[in-house]
């Protein structure tokens, strides 16, 4: 398979849904071009939606948001719905705990699963009260209210739990500290500061002092390096050609992915770097070469975390073996992506191991057959999608549509460029 011509993956999924959340919290009418239009993004929107602010159609190329100001926000006539989105719930828990008011906060089956006292902790120190009826997960109530200052010693390194303390303290006008054990994307702080609020950052240690402001913005969403990754990953398993990825966010907080590809022989070069929205941005040109295989260390983690699926499946076709390590998060996302990724790997013919914080996948040339099995995993189901339009791989993916949560148009892009 030779791969040719060029793609603009859309908007990134991290900086779409505070975008939203910002620009609606804000003073002010913002300007948001590029937004990705995915289920998750309109998890968001339906969630402030209820809270009462004007959103119109969030699909559209470029929207412009009334921003109802941090004190805004007025009680949900009904429950909030988040889907499969835990950015969603997680950042919006936050700014719920410093809303005069109760929630219930609900989601899809997936979501019910993932852990969330991972944020109720901080914001209850803070003074906010959450109550779980089923352990961890959700449903969960937060009866928001007049919150007090926090340093936080975060357990993981989650943006997410960063971010929900920071927008804690954003809406609460009081200063946060966040200490993180790992350096997590940092979408959040660049955004606050782009819109006026102090925000500080020395070493892993994230502090948001009183704004007293929180400015409208006009932005503009790079594409997302997840959803890139998969392209990426497709033009490095083809067997000559290049490919060009536009407008592609290369964040050093979320290009681990893209140095991985380079270190296992790929060749990927940034062309045409520019900063946009505050973030840095580039066009990506990828072309295969001989793959190897490599060891991704812990500390490479969060740069990474949501590209691990698809890693795995370039290690599939790699020389030699692929380790990966220290990334425990994987258990916990929209599937136990451990598990899902193995399991996977291993129906379709390769050998590959569990480990308890990571996998081992060994690398082969034969043909690869067989049917995924995607938990309703977006990710799963795109990686898979990729090493199954590799020549000579037979892949059946059981649910396609669950790409819609990050990448609606991902079949078909990818029927475009291996036309
Ligand atoms: C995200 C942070 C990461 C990532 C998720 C999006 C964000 O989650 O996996 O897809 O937008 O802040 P954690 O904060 O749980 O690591």
């Amino acid at each position: 398979m030779h791969v040719s011509g060029s793609l603009r993956v859309p908007g990134d999924k991290s900086i779409s849904h505070r975008a939203l959340m910002l620009s609606a919290l804000a003073d002010g009418d913002s300007r948001v071009r590029g937004l990705l239009p995915s289920a998750d993004v309109r998890s968001t929107a339906t969630v402030l939606r209820a809270l009462g602010v004007p959103l119109a159609d969030v699909t559209v190329d470029e929207i412009i948001i009334r921003g109802v100001g941090r004190g805004g926000l007025r009680a949900p006539a009904e429950e909030l719905d988040c889907g499969n989105s835990g950015t969603t719930t997680r950042l919006m828990a936050g700014v719920l705990a410093a809303c005069p008011f109760t929630s219930l906060v609900t989601g899809d089956g997936s979501l019910s699963k993932r852990p969330m006292q991972r944020v109720a902790k901080p914001l209850q120190a803070m003074g906010a009260a959450f109550d779980f009826t089923r352990g961890d997960g959700l449903p969960m109530t937060i009866r928001g209210g007049k919150l007090r200052g926090l340093t936080w010693f975060s357990e993981t390194a989650s943006a997410q739990v960063k971010s929900a303390i920071l927008l804690a303290g954003l809406v609460a006008d009081v200063p946060v500290e966040v200490h993180e054990p790992a350096a997590t994307r940092d979408h959040t702080e660049r955004m606050l500061r782009g819109r006026g609020v102090d925000v500080r950052s020395e070493g892993n240690t994230i502090t948001l002092l009183p704004a007293g402001r929180l400015d409208a913005a006009d932005i503009t969403v790079p594409g997302d390096p997840s959803s890139a990754t998969f392209f990426a990953s497709l033009a490095a398993l083809a067997s000559g050609g290049a490919m060009e990825i536009q407008h592609v966010c290369i964040n050093p907080s979320r290009a681990g992915a893209f140095q991985v590809l380079v270190r296992m022989g790929v060749a990927l070069v940034y062309e045409n770097i520019r900063p946009d929205g505050g973030e840095p941005v580039a066009d990506l040109v990828v072309s295969p070469k001989r793959l190897d295989g490599t060891k991704i260390e812990p500390h490479e983690i969060p740069s990474l975390i949501d590209e691990l699926p698809m890693l795995a499946c370039v290690a599939a076709r790699a020389v030699g073996e692929t380790r990966v390590t220290g990334a425990a998060e994987l258990r916990v996302k929209e599937s136990d992506r451990i598990a899902t990724t193995v399991n996977n790997l291993q129906a379709i013919g390769v050998d590959a191991e569990e480990l308890p914080d990571g996998f081992l996948v060994r690398g082969s040339e034969k043909p690869l057959r067989g049917r995924i099995v995607t938990q309703g995993d977006h990710r799963i189901a795109m990686a898979f999608g990729i090493l199954g339009a590799v020549p000579g791989n037979v892949i059946d993916v059981d649910d396609r549509d669950c790409v819609n949560v990050s990448y609606p148009g991902f079949w078909s892009d990818l029927a475009r460029v291996t036309r």
